[in-house]
């Protein structure tokens, strides 16, 4: 399978070093050859139709900061001209997630589907700004969207309510679906500050680059989109999310929940109304997890409710995930 990766930062390269520890396991048990004939980071790309030496690509962005000293002849070509010239089957795209215009992740996914390409996201700003547009593109073009890695990292959350759950009726779920912020409201039930318990987290780099995607609650307001339309059917973007972060949460705060045996958790929920904000949860609730996890209880008609918990984030976690999407992917085009 020929791909092209887009962004090689920890995601990417925790990627190719899965492909190459599972290079005979893959192969031997799926079938899976991954082949990947371009990748490009901010600074330059790597091109090689017979396939990229995955050593040669982490000890190049090691040495020098970017792929693009990887061959001799450096190759001049931009990453959108790469998505127009180079034949690949797959895209993989994993640049950082922006929620203003979705960019550069929003050129590379539609340049990708239009070639006819499909596509893997772990980008989560072009989903929380156009999944319904993005799903009808991928129709229109036939090809096929993944994006099991926006939500819950290597957990597989969509996937559990999407086909494990098949033929019942989800009515309404609640999560955790950011792991900075339940470290720090975590922490502050130990009688830190919001000032503290973010330094730690920061210290822990845990924190994205712009703090307010964790902070503000947009990157659960992210994921929160993606699970309402792929799993609720509803049409939404970030703009109909109702979303209040975890700045304004006080040590008090924490106290009163505390007294009622509750905790303060950032919940990402879908009932009559797509929420997020700070709410206090039981802490006999299989969904008050702590520390970096994610957790999310899903309500059905028949089958109760049922509670999945795991790392939500992660380099090589991520990686599993894409790596989940690729198999799946593989496995539809050989039923067609
Ligand atoms: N900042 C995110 C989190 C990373 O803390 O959960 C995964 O999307």
């Amino acid at each position: 399978m020929r791909i092209i990766l887009c962004g090689f930062g920890v995601v990417g390269q925790s990627l190719v070093k899965l492909f190459d520890s599972r290079a005979e396991d893959l192969y031997a048990k799926y079938g899976l050859k991954p082949r990947v004939v371009a990748v490009f980071d901010s600074k330059g790309s790597a091109v090689d139709k017979s396939g990229l030496d995955f050593d040669k690509l982490v000890n190049t962005k090691k040495k020098f900061g970017t792929v693009k000293n990887y061959a001799n002849v450096k190759n001049k070509m931009t990453g959108v001209e790469i998505l127009k010239n180079i034949e690949a089957d797959v895209l993989i795209e994993t640049t950082a997630s922006n929620y203003k215009d979705a960019e550069p992740g929003m050129t590379h996914i539609t340049t990708a589907m239009k070639k006819g390409m499909h596509v893997i996201s772990v980008n989560k700003g072009p989903l929380a700004l156009a999944f319904p547009s993005l799903m009808e593109l991928a129709i229109y073009n036939q090809v096929i969207l993944k994006f099991s890695g926006t939500v819950g990292g290597g957990t597989p959350i969509l996937d559990y309510a999407k086909n494990s759950l098949r033929g019942e009726r989800i009515t309404s779920f609640d999560g955790i679906l950011n792991g900075t912020t339940n470290y720090i409201l975590s922490n502050m039930t130990t009688g830190l500050t919001f000032e503290d318990a973010l330094k730690d987290a920061k210290e822990k780099g845990y924190v994205e680059a712009d703090e307010s995607l964790d902070l503000d609650g947009l990157d659960a307001a992210a994921k929160l989109v993606i699970l309402a339309n792929w799993i609720m059917g509803i049409k939404v973007t970030m703009p109909d999310i109702d979303c209040t972060g975890i700045r304004k949460v006080t040590t008090e705060d924490i106290k009163r929940a505390a007294k009622k045996n509750c905790a303060v958790k950032l919940i990402a929920s879908c009932n009559d109304k797509l929420v997020v904000g700070p709410k206090e949860i039981p802490k006999d609730d299989p969904l008050c997890v702590n520390g970096t996890l994610n957790a999310i209880a899903f309500t059905s008609e028949h089958s109760g409710t049922q509670t999945i918990i795991g790392r939500g984030a992660g380099g090589i976690e991520t990686a599993s995930s894409i790596l989940r999407d690729l198999l799946d992917i593989r496995e539809e085009i050989s039923r067609a």
